[in-house]
């Protein structure tokens, strides 16, 4: 006899037991997704894709890696020249990681510009913005392992931040080197966190994001709610079932995605300096600081804030509180943007100067933050990171001026 999802025999027997077929249904085949979804679309599923990727290279590293001050350089280059095809586990985890962050940059900006942070997606975006900040906490502590010349004085800058903290600053150092400079004993503390505790966070925060949208149904490009004209089968007219139709669709973005990926795997790993840098084939030496210090490129734009806001009263403390700043105000975006009209098909010719503003002050920070300061480079910077942060508050301003077009009732695309 068939039970409640319709189903018999061994499936049957599972469903009475365990949602396997209810969580299909509701997940995938009857999950209604607007059937306008672009190339946009693609980053989400693609940054799943890179997280099992950076999760099953990372757990093969872990095999012939050893995390101790002594061994952790040595064991990097064994893996690279000795292990069976330890150099390409190694170079699909270090490319990997720089696809993480080109992934996760085009998926907010895709929010940003069809205003999926908008109600009644404000809770997507908040879990968005936390899986943003573990996944630097993870990039950073990863970049430690190593253990080359980059990753001990980058280590070494970063720490000390949290330094110019009035009060428990120092304090709050030493805790979290579990010494009094980068040592073996921070190495041992990060490899922990990067390949358990963090990893863990990660994929908690990445089901409540995907759990919090499917309750409320995906955005798309005409930011329309495709749930408020349903058909007599209570099924909304411009939804199509997830599978098979994005399956199939993602696995276009997938087939491309692959194809860059592999071609900066094979033929520029390093990417002239940019996903490996160069300092880092050096083995950590806490004696010898190198004559230049820079993250790695996802981390640059950042980096350039903190470094353009002057030492007032002697201490870093302000360039610190803006480069936090700047990630924290990603928290408040749904309730900054106030316009009525969520996609920017719609939207007014002064949002769209405004977010291409932001986009290319941000990118020109990424660039500055790889170089050396100089007086003029500061200037710009300082500049940029005005626009960076005018940007999210000229938003709740803007709908008092701005002409925004009629939002059609269904989707455009036929
Ligand atoms: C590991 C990182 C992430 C993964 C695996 C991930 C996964 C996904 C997936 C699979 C979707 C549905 C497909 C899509 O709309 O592309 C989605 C939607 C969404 N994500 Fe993420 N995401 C990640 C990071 C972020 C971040 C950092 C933010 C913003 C700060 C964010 C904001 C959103 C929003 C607002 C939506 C709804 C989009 C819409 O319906 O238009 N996500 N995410």
């Amino acid at each position: 006899m068939a039970n409640t999802q319709g189903t018999t025999g061994l499936l049957g027997w599972i469903d009475e037991r365990f949602p396997l077929t209810k969580s299909i249904r509701e997940h995938l085949t009857e999950y209604y997704a607007p059937k306008n979804f672009n190339f946009w679309y693609f980053f989400g599923s693609l940054a799943i894709l890179v997280l099992v990727n950076q999760i099953l290279t990372g757990i093969w590293l872990t095999m012939n890696y050893k995390p101790s001050a002594a061994d952790a350089f040595g064991s990097v280059e064994y893996i690279m020249r000795d292990v069976d095809w330890g150099w390409l586990i190694r170079y699909m985890h270090s490319t990997g990681a720089s696809a993480f962050f080109i992934v996760v940059y085009l998926h907010m900006f895709r929010g940003l510009m069809y205003g999926s942070h908008k109600k009644p997606r404000e809770l997507i975006w908040i879990f968005g913005v936390l899986i943003f900040l573990c996944l630097m906490a993870e990039a950073f502590m990863g970049y430690l392992l190593p253990w080359g010349q980059m990753s001990y004085w980058g280590a070494q800058v970063i720490i000390n931040l949290f330094s110019a903290i009035p009060g428990i600053g120092p304090d709050l150092a030493v805790w979290i080197r579990g010494d009094y400079v980068v040592s073996d004993a921070t190495l041992n503390r990060f490899f922990a966190l990067h390949v358990i505790a963090l990893p863990l966070v990660l994929v908690g925060l990445i089901v409540a994001h995907i759990l919090a949208l499917h309750e409320v149904g995906s955005n798309n490009p005409d930011g329309i709610e495709i749930k408020k004209v349903k058909g007599p089968d209570g099924i909304p007219l411009d939804g199509i079932p997830f599978h098979p139709y994005y399956t199939v669709k993602d696995l276009v973005g997938v087939v491309v995605f692959l194809i860059f990926f592999s071609a900066v795997i094979f033929f520029m790993p390093e990417m002239g300096g940019y996903f490996l840098e160069h300092p880092n084939f050096d083995p950590a030496d806490p004696m010898k600081t190198p004559p230049h210090i820079a993250p790695v490129w996802y981390f640059t734009p950042f980096y350039a804030m903190l470094r353009a806001v002057p030492s007032y009263f002697g201490t870093q403390v302000w360039g610190v509180l803006v480069m936090g700043g700047a990630i924290v105000i990603l928290f408040f975006l749904p309730w900054l943007d106030r316009s009525p009209v969520k996609s920017i098909r719609y939207r007014g010719l002064l949002f769209k100067l405004l977010l291409a503003a932001f986009v290319v002050s941000f990118l020109i920070l990424g660039y500055l933050g790889a170089l050396q300061p100089s007086e003029g480079r500061t200037v710009v910077a300082r500049i940029c990171t005005i626009i960076y942060f005018a940007f999210f508050f000229l938003l709740p301003l803007l709908p008092m001026i701005e002409k925004t077009k009629p939002v059609p009732e269904r989707v455009t695309e036929k």
